[in-house]
């Protein structure tokens, strides 16, 4: 099972309604909230989020850069996504907001930076619907893929396969056509690419390019 879900970040943020309708064959639209204080760059909130959730059934799939998730991510659950990622980092209780977005109707979602390891968040994985490791520093689309994430994905993937049920393994950052191979291979299963999606002449065939590798590589 292979999910891509394109970055809205790297649309034309004056028209959404086109790019979300440039990706047809998306399992889920990725949409970036960052707050200028977790990382160094300003993008949209729950008004905004709101008009994307009326605007399209797919499955919206908000991913946190901010602090204090404890206080504003279960607003993007009750808002109507379907998934909200939150990271580890920034969270005083993951344990508590992952029962609140759970309890909210949402998958309940934990994110790592590139320094962050997984290993002291090895009880927690049964509270969570879904594992996001970053393979860049969050806060920009376009940055170039970090190998050195690699390792980590595989002890993710290892300690979800012992813990069982139904946890996604996602990974977001330079997530491309060189790249998406090898993530794969690592055991993801869900996919985050804004550049190489919106930046293609044909966002929706590199969706389908992405999902033909992905698959091939995860053997
Ligand atoms: C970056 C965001 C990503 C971003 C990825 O911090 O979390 O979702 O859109 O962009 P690309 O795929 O261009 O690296
Ligand atoms: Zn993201």
């Amino acid at each position: 099972m292979v999910r891509l879900m394109p970055s809205l970040l790297s649309a034309d943020f004056a028209n959404l309604q086109a790019a979300i309708e440039s990706v047809p064959s998306a399992d889920a639209l990725h949409v970036d909230v960052m707050d200028n204080h977790f990382v160094p760059n300003l993008t949209l909130g729950l008004p905004v989020f709101e008009s994307i959730r009326a605007a399209t059934p797919v499955m919206l799939d908000v991913h946190l850069m901010i602090e204090d998730p404890d206080r504003w991510a279960p607003a993007y659950a009750e808002a109507g996504a379907e998934s909200v990622t939150f990271h580890v980092e920034a969270a005083a209780a993951p344990v508590r907001l992952a029962r609140e977005l759970r309890g909210r109707g949402a998958r309940a979602s934990m994110a790592l930076k590139p320094a962050t390891p997984i290993e002291p968040y090895a009880d927690l994985l049964p509270e969570l619907d879904m594992v996001l490791i970053m393979t860049v520093e969050p806060g920009f689309g376009g940055q170039k893929f970090l190998d050195l994430c690699l390792p980590k994905i595989e002890r993710t993937r290892a300690l979800l396969d012992k813990v069982g049920g139904d946890v996604w393994l996602q990974v977001d950052g330079g997530v491309s056509a060189e790249t998406v191979e090898r993530c794969a291979a690592a055991g993801v299963d869900s996919f985050v690419a804004g550049s190489s999606v919106f930046g293609a002449d044909d966002p929706d065939a590199m969706v389908a390019e992405l999902r033909r590798l992905a698959l091939a590589a995860a053997g």
